[in-house]
């Protein structure tokens, strides 16, 4: 299954011109991450002003990254990031991020994700990063085993509640 999917599938940087599939793919991830586990992610936000500028700096910036999977000329996922700066009060070294992360349904667990995560960490590399960092909801189990697998260990646990 590894070995098909790395025939058919092709992982490379996104360009502009991919712009509306990646804004697709991601309004995706904001309904998966909103009906899942946090009803206050915004539905629209993919396609709003911010959305779309965030998305074309990730695009253009050479800080940052977007790396897209493309079956039969299709985009099936994509993977964004780039450099961050990390916490004033420890000794990190420089730091780069895995921020969007969405595979469609249908091509999950066939090595894709590790596939996206080798870029990253090419990537990574390639602009001197000695360390990773990725944000997930605690309640995604499936991504936060990914990550795991991957040689994340937890760090740190955000809580939030409402006040009336
Ligand atoms: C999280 C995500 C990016 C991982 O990508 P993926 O392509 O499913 O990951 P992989 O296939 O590389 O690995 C996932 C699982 O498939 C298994 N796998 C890898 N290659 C395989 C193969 N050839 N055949 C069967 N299983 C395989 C892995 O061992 C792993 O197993 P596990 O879930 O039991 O630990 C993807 O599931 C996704 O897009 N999820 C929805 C969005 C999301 O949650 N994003 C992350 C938070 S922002």
């Amino acid at each position: 299954m590894f070995e098909e999917v790395n025939k058919i599938m092709e992982i490379r940087k996104a360009t502009i011109a991919d712009l509306k599939d990646i804004q697709g793919l991601c309004s995706l991830l904001c309904e998966k991450e909103h009906n899942e586990y946090d009803g206050l992610m915004d539905l629209d936000w993919a396609f709003s002003e911010k959305g779309e500028k965030y998305l074309m700096e990730a695009i253009t910036k050479t800080t940052d990254y977007v790396f897209v999977a493309v079956d039969d000329g299709k985009i099936v996922g994509y993977l964004s990031g780039g450099i961050v700066t990390g916490e004033g009060y420890r000794n990190l070294p420089k730091m780069a991020d895995l921020a969007n992360f969405f595979i469609l349904e249908d091509y999950r667990s066939k090595g894709l994700g590790r596939m996206f995560y080798e870029s990253a960490v090419s990537w990574a590399k390639e602009n001197d990063a000695k360390r990773l960092r990725v944000e997930v909801s605690p309640g995604n189990d499936k991504g936060v085993n990914f990550y795991k697998k991957m040689g994340f260990e937890e760090f740190t646990l955000t809580l939030e509640r409402e006040l009336e």
